[in-house]
């Protein structure tokens, strides 16, 4: 092998974060996916070393301290601090392939092999973010089933339509490839993966930044495959949901270096954000950033919306919410009270009825998995009817509202949880008594409401900050939790808002 271009993995000690007294070892943390080549840059006029024996010494403390002004010390960069332009491993959530029914945690795995540039490639209109928390949302189901009629949503990718690095290494090993530089666009690899499999000739395949045609010549064929890998891996697209991210670089005057948002970005450490429409510049951070996957994010848009728009509530109305102890549900419910309505919640385990009692307030609670008759359990909570349902699930529980209604009664239909693994919905029979009874059927979409924002932040802020609402958040730490806390939403795994902390920089 070519030593001279070979880039290898280089171990690291990084200090976190500025340290004040005394250095713990907490503050400290070995970083093992940084790599470096082992050679210098052209013109570079440094030494490049194998470190073999380091000395622990006092004066390293100064160093771990901010120090403004001149100084014979400069501190140590934090690890929080990458410095700017620098390629970094990107840890994704990738998708192995279209499913049918709920996810299994074998459906997604987590990657490790991208890298990332973290600078704007010149002319983006796009942002670079350094992602934060991510949420993790029942919608994301949708993106994993293969949708050809395109829908509300569109699907992930999965990788098992990219050719896999492994393999692809071992045709180029093979000669079946031939690194090419690319003036078109790459092929597709579906295609590519199918030819390199069914196929005996060579292929010549694009290669894009590491391998190009003035270079190819003197690279060995270790490099090339390095180089032909990378390049086939740098376009395998994570997973994509909501969450909250720090705007590394900026292409576009709306955001700017520093800046908080909120929205639609991948599941993976940093992410080029091209779409940017729907993403919300933080304005308020006296309050948990992760709320802003949550009660001040998508559900919470969502909880207002249905609640306020759609239910056209009054004090005094009794209010039946499904999935309540979930993200959109125990805000809906809490809203619910605060307007002098009579709320009862259900969800599947007692710790979550006790939740909805002792925590969030609803005057009442029951666990639907208990109950053999749901008209008859509704019946008891509401003796004289129900004013407004807040649908989160569908099926058998929708029926059995729909015969505990009231007149003039109103159903927001925000989600049916229960069926979104069904390949045959199951129906809803009692759909007659809609006319009788003169009830309201409406289903809504939280991004309808995206001009509502700024008026529901004026209404829940408050709330927040006077403690009259209180958000319960199931934080999963990292984002290898990521397969196990999106499949969990469909047991009922989640306690609160199920939310991914990729970095609490
Ligand atoms: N229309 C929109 O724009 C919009 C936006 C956001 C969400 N939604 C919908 O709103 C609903 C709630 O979302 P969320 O984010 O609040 O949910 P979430 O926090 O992710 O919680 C989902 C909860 O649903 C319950 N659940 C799962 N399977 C169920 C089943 N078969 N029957 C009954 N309950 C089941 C589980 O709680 P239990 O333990 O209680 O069963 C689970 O914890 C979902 O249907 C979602 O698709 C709609």
């Amino acid at each position: 092998m070519g030593e001279r271009e070979l880039e290898v993995r280089n171990k690291q000690v990084i200090l976190k974060h500025y340290v004040a007294g005394s250095p713990k070892e907490s503050d400290f943390h070995i970083k093992t996916d940084a790599t470096i080549t082992l050679k210098l840059p052209q013109g570079s006029n440094g030494v490049l070393v194998k470190n073999l024996y380091l000395s622990c010494d006092p004066y390293m403390r100064l160093l771990m301290q901010e120090i403004k002004g001149p100084s014979v010390f400069s501190s140590y960069s934090t690890g929080s601090k990458m410095a700017e332009g620098e390629e970094v491993k990107n840890k994704q959530v990738l998708f192995r392939n279209y499913i049918d029914g709920f996810p299994k945690e074998s459906d997604m795995y987590i990657s490790t092999e991208n890298t990332i540039r973290l600078k704007l490639p010149q002319g983006s209109n796009g942002v670079l973010v350094k992602n934060l928390v991510l949420s993790c949302d029942p919608f994301m189901l949708f993106l994993m089933h293969k949708s050809d009629h395109g829908g509300l949503f569109g699907c992930y990718t999965p990788d098992s339509v990219c050719a896999s690095p492994l393999f692809l290494a071992s045709c180029v090993a093979k000669g079946k490839v031939v690194p090419y530089e690319a003036t078109h666009s790459q092929i597709e690899r579906k295609q590519l993966y199918s030819f390199l499999t069914k196929s005996k000739e060579k292929l010549v395949l694009p290669v894009q930044n590491e391998a190009t045609h003035s270079n190819i010549s003197h690279m060995n064929s270790a490099s090339l495959k390095v180089a032909f890998v990378n390049s086939c891996v740098k376009n395998v697209q994570p997973i994509t949901g909501y969450g909250v991210a720090k705007i590394l670089d900026s292409g576009l005057p709306k955001f700017k270096k520093g800046d908080l948002v909120w929205g639609i970005t991948g599941f993976e450490e940093y992410s080029i954000i091209t779409e940017t429409e729907s993403l919300f510049k933080i304005e308020h951070t006296d309050v948990p950033l992760s709320y802003y996957t949550g009660i001040l994010g998508m559900p919470g848009i969502t909880a207002c919306a249905g609640f306020y728009e759609v239910s056209t509530p009054k004090k005094g109305e009794t209010v039946f919410v499904s999935a309540a102890s979930g993200a959109v549900g125990q805000l809906v419910g809490q809203l619910a009270k605060l307007m002098g309505c009579y709320v009862v919640g259900s969800a599947g385990s007692k710790e979550k009825v006790d939740l909805l009692k002792n925590k969030f307030g609803f005057d009442d609670a029951f666990n639907y998995k208990e109950e053999h008759d749901l008209t008859a359990a509704l019946k008891r909570y509401f003796p004289e009817g129900i004013d407004i349902y807040f649908e989160n699930v569908g099926g058998k529980m929708l029926d059995a509202v729909i015969l505990n209604m009231r007149k003039h009664g109103r159903i927001a239909v925000c989600g049916m949880i229960s069926q979104y693994n069904l390949a045959e919905p199951e129906g809803v029979k009692n759909l007659m008594l809609l006319i009788d009874k003169r009830i309201t059927m409406q289903g809504f979409v939280s991004f309808d409401y995206h001009t509502h924002y700024s008026k529901f932040l004026d209404i829940l802020l408050p709330f927040i900050r006077e403690g009259k609402i209180v958000y319960i958040e199931d934080v999963a730490e990292g984002l290898e939790k990521t397969p196990a806390a999106l499949v969990g939403l469909f047991s009922g795994r989640n306690i609160g808002k199920q939310v991914i902390v990729v970095s609490r920089e």
